[in-house]
């Protein structure tokens, strides 16, 4: 299975994504924790993205789509799960070309839906594993002991661009760049909406059903 998880930053998108790849074996790709890496191994392309990420920004539309290429060049043998990509109506339409070329079925597009406030609260109280991308949440989902991650044993921290202002600001670029692929997918009749305000459980009962996982696998 192909999907797409479409939604404002802290919607959960990240954290749904990772329980189905460990339940179904479904590939996460998180363009965010890519270009993390990249920034944390100074690559070109890190230190490309760098800027716009610190200030909330995109990254630039063909900068998105040659990593997306080039990431999907390997491996073949399992669905995909697309985190955070595409973001922009050009980066669809280029995504639509690649699915074609290579004759790979899309087969839904999650709409993660979340109220401003709620986001917010969420991102201002996540904390990372930047070696694996796992989060945790002081309000919701605490690590055992604080700051430090359950399973490896390392340290957790608080993503920069989780600032207040720069939160407003990926919030507004949500909201102008973002939710036009909203319309673009349901038009394609892909869509499926979730309630990414429930609990993540529920969130997570509610895509198996609405995915048709039980049959699928
Ligand atoms: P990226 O890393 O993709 O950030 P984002 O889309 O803003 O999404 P987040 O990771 O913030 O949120 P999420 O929905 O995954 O939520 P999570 O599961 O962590 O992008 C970062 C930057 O990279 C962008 O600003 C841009 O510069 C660049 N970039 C990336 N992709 C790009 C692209 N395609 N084009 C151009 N630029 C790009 O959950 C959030 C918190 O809530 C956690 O603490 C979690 O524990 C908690 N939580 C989750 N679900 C629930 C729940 N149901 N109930 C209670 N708490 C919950």
């Amino acid at each position: 299975m192909n999907l797409i998880f479409l939604g404002p930053p802290g919607a959960g998108k990240g954290t749904q994504a990772r329980l189905l790849e460990r339940r179904f074996g479904l590939r996460q790709i998180s363009t965010g924790d890519i270009l993390r890496k990249h920034r944390e191994e100074g690559t070109a392309l890190g230190k490309q993205a760098e800027g716009y990420m610190k200030s909330g920004e995109l990254v630039p539309d063909d900068v998105i789509v040659a990593m997306i290429e080039s990431e999907l060049a390997g491996d073949h043998s399992r669905g995909f799960i697309m985190d955070g990509f595409p973001r922009t109506v050009s980066q669809a339409q280029a995504f639509d070309a690649l699915l074609a070329r290579q004759a790979w079925p899309l087969d839904a597009v999650v709409l993660f839906a979340a109220d401003k406030q709620t986001l917010l609260a969420r991102l201002s109280a996540r904390w990372s594993n930047p070696r694996n991308g796992r989060t945790y949440n002081a309000l919701t989902n605490p690590p055992k002991v604080a700051g430090i991650d359950d399973q490896d044993g390392g340290p957790l921290i608080q993503r920069e661009d989780d600032r207040a202002q720069t939160v407003a600001k990926r919030l507004d670029v949500y909201q102008s760049s973002t939710t036009p692929l909203i319309e673009y997918y349901r038009k394609a009749g892909k869509l499926l909406e979730v309630d990414a305000l429930a609990p993540v459980d529920t969130v997570a009962h509610d895509l198996v059903h609405a995915l048709h996982f039980e049959h699928a696998h």
